[in-house]
């Protein structure tokens, strides 16, 4: 039993949480954990914020409210920025092939089919409301920093998934959040030089909801490695 191989295939961005709650101890194990992540110089630049009952339920709303907004008036979508670009401008092969079969597959599974703009529009609000999880997180990083601390962030982020798991927990980091950048920085207390990174949320995985049977593929190490010798 290799237990480090186990909690790394047994993470999965889970999209539907029971209520049952997650101890503070947990919590700050799990992020005491993710700050084990090795860093450039030990800069360590994350920073996380934990919102829990009326105040997770007040920042949902308010971006609930303004996803909403969106949808009924698209012109408004362009008030609404992330910091920082997360996808490519013009998406190409094979990475929209991969971006287009993950959206098409979860959809499928969920039976939203091409068109159906309020399924669609109800799924992806989900995001919103951290899926249901009695925990969100939202994570920050000093804008001023290089392009290699967004590195160091995803290995914090890693680390914090898969230290979940360990507690018997689940999560799903969410950039879907950093559209809502001017809403959640005020909100949570961030200064101004703090940058969205993302949101995650967590908890315990409603076992009993379709949307969890989701498992997404990899390309095998024998396609994108090259060996020289
Ligand atoms: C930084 C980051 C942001 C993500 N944002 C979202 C999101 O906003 N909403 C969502 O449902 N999934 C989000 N995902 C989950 C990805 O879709 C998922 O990791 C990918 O499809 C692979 O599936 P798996 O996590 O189940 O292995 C995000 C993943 C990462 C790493």
């Amino acid at each position: 039993m290799n237990s480090v191989a186990d909690a790394i295939q047994s993470r999965m961005s889970v999209r539907a949480f029971t209520k049952e709650p997650v101890s503070k101890e947990q919590i700050l194990k799990i992020l005491n954990l993710s700050a084990r992540a090795p860093s450039g110089t030990n800069t360590q630049p994350w920073k996380a914020y934990v919102l829990e009952g009326a105040k997770l339920e007040g920042l949902c709303k308010q971006v609930c409210d303004a996803y909403d907004s969106i949808a009924a008036n698209p012109e408004l979508e362009k008030e609404y920025q992330p910091g920082y670009d997360y996808y490519p401008s013009k998406w190409f092969s094979p990475y929209i092939d991969r971006r287009r079969e993950n959206g098409w597959s979860l959809y499928g599974l969920l039976g939203i089919t091409k068109g159906d703009k309020d399924k669609m529009h109800a799924q992806h609000r989900k995001n919103f409301q951290f899926f249901g999880a009695p925990v969100g997180i939202f994570f920050t990083i000093d804008k001023e920093l290089g392009r290699g601390s967004m590195l160091d962030y995803g290995m914090f982020l890693q680390n914090f998934m898969v230290a979940a798991k360990g507690e018997g927990l689940d999560t799903c980091p969410q950039a879907a959040w950093n559209a809502y950048t001017k809403i959640i920085l005020p909100f949570i207390g961030a200064q101004d030089h703090e940058m969205l990174v993302c949101g995650m949320a967590l908890g315990y995985a409603d076992k009993q909801e379709i949307v969890n049977t989701f498992r997404t593929p990899r390309v095998t190490a024998e396609e994108f490695t090259t060996w020289l010798a």
